[in-house]
Parts: C-alpha cells; sequence; structure tokens
C-alpha cells in the first residue's frame, strides 16, 4: 500500500462501533491493577501472558478474557481502563465510540453494577469534555448464561438507564442460539433500548437470521458468515443491515487463517453495510487503525472502499440524525482534500 493511503486510513475520521472495553485491557494494566487490589493471577508475568494469547477459537480466547477481567474492582479501575481504550481512539481519529461491556463478568464475581458503569461513563465524560469525542455505552448479556441471568442484569441496569443506548449478545456463540433470548431482548426494545447482537461469527448463518427475525436487532455485531447463504445476504444488502467486522479478531480467533483470507471485500462487494472494528484490541494485535491498514495491505482495497467504509461506519452508529450528519460530512470533507 502507498504512504498516501495509508495515511488516509489513519487520519480519516471513523466511528469505532464494535469494541469491548474489557478487552482494550492491555497486560500491563491487568498487572498493575492486580497488583493495586491484591488479586493473584496464573501468570508470573506480563510476557508471559502476553504468551498465552495464542487462540485457537473463540472459547479459548473467553477464558483468558474473563480472567483478565478479574482484575476489575474499583470504579477507578473501570474509569481507568476506560481512559487508556480513548486515547488510543483519539491517536486513531475515532470521533464517535460505541463501547461494549459486559456487567455480569463484574456483578458475578460481587463488583456491583454501579461500579463497572459508573467507572466506565465518567471516563467518557471527560473524554468528551476534554476533546469532544462522542460516545455511547452498550451493555451485553453474556449469552452461555440463562436468560433469567440476562433479565437479572436489565434490573439492575434501571437506576442507570440513562447512561446506557443499547444492548447486546456476546460470549461463547456456538450452542447459545439467539432465541434463548427472544423474552429479554423483547423487553429492552420495550424500554427503547437499541438492540444488537453478536451472530455469525462461529454460529451459522442462521443465527443471524434468528437475531433479525426473533431479536430484532438493528445490527450484527460480525456476521461474517453471511456469505455461506445468498438468500440473507441479500437480505442484509437490501435492508442496508450493518455488520460490525472486526477483521483482526477474525484472524486470531481462527475464522480466516490469514489477513489474505478474510471476505471482507466479498462482503463490500455483496452490498453490505461493512464497519471495521477492533473487537478486543488488547488482545488481537491492535486498535482500529490497525486493522484497517493490515487488511488494506493484504486485500485489493483502495481510497474508495476507505470512504466507503468511514461512511459506514457513522451511518451505522445510533448517534441522532443531526449529529450523523454532522460527522458524515466531515468525511466528505476530509476525503474531498
Ligand atoms: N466477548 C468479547 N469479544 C467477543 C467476541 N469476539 N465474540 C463473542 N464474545 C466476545
Ligand atoms: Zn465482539
Amino acid at each position: 500500500m502507498d504512504a498516501a493511503l495509508r495515511e488516509t486510513l489513519k487520519q480519516m475520521p471513523k466511528a469505532e462501533l464494535h469494541m469491548h472495553i474489557e478487552g482494550s485491557l492491555e497486560p500491563e494494566l491487568i498487572f498493575a491493577l492486580a497488583e493495586r487490589n491484591q488479586v493473584k493471577l496464573n501468570y508470573a508475568s506480563v510476557e508471559e501472558l502476553r504468551r498465552a494469547y495464542a487462540f485457537t477459537d473463540l472459547q479459548s480466547f473467553l477464558d483468558i478474557y474473563y480472567a483478565g477481567a478479574s482484575v476489575l474492582l474499583k470504579e477507578q479501575d473501570f474509569y481507568d481502563m476506560t481512559w487508556a481504550y480513548l486515547q488510543h481512539a483519539r491517536e486513531d481519529n475515532v470521533k464517535h465510540a460505541e463501547i461494549f461491556f459486559d456487567p455480569q463478568t463484574h456483578t458475578d464475581r460481587g463488583v456491583p453494577f454501579g461500579t463497572a458503569i459508573n467507572g466506565i461513563h465518567r471516563a467518557l465524560k471527560d473524554a468528551r469534555a476534554e476533546w469532544g469525542m462522542s460516545s455511547a455505552i452498550i451493555m451485553c448479556f453474556l449469552r452461555h448464561l440463562s436468560e433469567e441471568a440476562a433479565l437479572e442484569t436489565l434490573e439492575q441496569s434501571m437506576p442507570y438507564r440513562d447512561k446506557i443506548i443499547g444492548v447486546g449478545l456476546d460470549s461463547s456463540e456456538r450452542g447459545h442460539p439467539p432465541e434463548k433470548f427472544a423474552r429479554v431482548f423483547a423487553r429492552c426494545k420495550e424500554l427503547g433500548l437499541r438492540l444488537v447482537a453478536h451472530a455469525g461469527e462461529e454460529g451459522p448463518p442462521e443465527y443471524i437470521r434468528t437475531a433479525l427475525d426473533l431479536l430484532k436487532v438493528e445490527r450484527i455485531d460480525h456476521g461474517v458468515r453471511c456469505l455461506e447463504d445468498p438468500a440473507l445476504t441479500q437480505r442484509l444488502a437490501r435492508d442496508k443491515v450493518p455488520l460490525t467486522v472486526c477483521p483482526l479478531s477474525n484472524i486470531k480467533l481462527r475464522v480466516f487463517d490469514k489477513v489474505g483470507d478474510h471476505n471482507l471485500v466479498k462482503l463490500l462487494d455483496a452490498g453490505l453495510t461493512v464497519t471495521v472494528n477492533s473487537d478486543d484490541p488488547a488482545y488481537f494485535g491492535g486498535y482500529v487503525n490497525e486493522n484497517f491498514v493490515q487488511m488494506f495491505d493484504a486485500l485489493p482495497l483502495d481510497k474508495n472502499h476507505a470512504y466507503r467504509l468511514a461512511r459506514n461506519s457513522f451511518a451505522a452508529s445510533f448517534l441522532d440524525a443531526q449529529a450523523k450528519q454532522k460527522f458524515l460530512d466531515e468525511v466528505d470533507a476530509f476525503f474531498e482534500q
């Protein structure tokens, strides 16, 4: 890739719509928080922990990701984690971030819901005040747990309703189909929450269809396996259902063998509203710009694709129409230069 395209990818205004804040915990911060909170880790050093980041599938990652999150106990820990992510996002010219968090990963360890969300929210507020960065919080239900547990989590979130824009569904996909969470998503919709779900990452295309039909989600997180089902692909294109694709995640979790095998170009060629995101940047080898650079290096992608991906990121966001237009105009102005 030429230097100009690389600069364009880095400098272009963008939104990030698929990033788990617990997945932004770098090994150095995990160790610092473990020491601060007197939490014992099963790894002797930062290097040993990093060496364990050799994943064979989604579950092998999730086991380490939940262990890493065990160092988060105090509101300040959640603040520090979020602030560290926001600094990376700012460097990558992320103008708007919709951040996932997994409340059950914390409440199941006895950390109150409010401790987690207040720490995350305070960091987002500071980034808005200091840099004008726009953001929102999406809470995800863990799909390996029961729907009753998700309903209980929704109940716990009610005092913080004003801090939450929507809900998602993450964790182990296979064997935990969307329909398991139909009631809780219906309740969330009644409450006016925006709806997304991970589907078609490791799970079959059918999970994308049921996420749309039974959960009524507005975006699909990942969704890369949709191409196995041409009718579904056509539907996603026709209805402009955004896919929040996370290329480096897909490589690290062996959805594709190598960067050059990723189906990003095929997704774009199918007319899908694709966005590029980092998923769990501390675990998968880079923040959002690294995802752009590695994909554009390996695949036949050009400046027109960059423009489309930057526009999609804001178009697919949960910003109100006016804010969305302001950012889309910024993207247009950037690419006109
Ligand atoms: N939680 C964090 N990252 C995830 C992913 N890529 N898929 C499912 N659950 C997750
Ligand atoms: Zn994810």
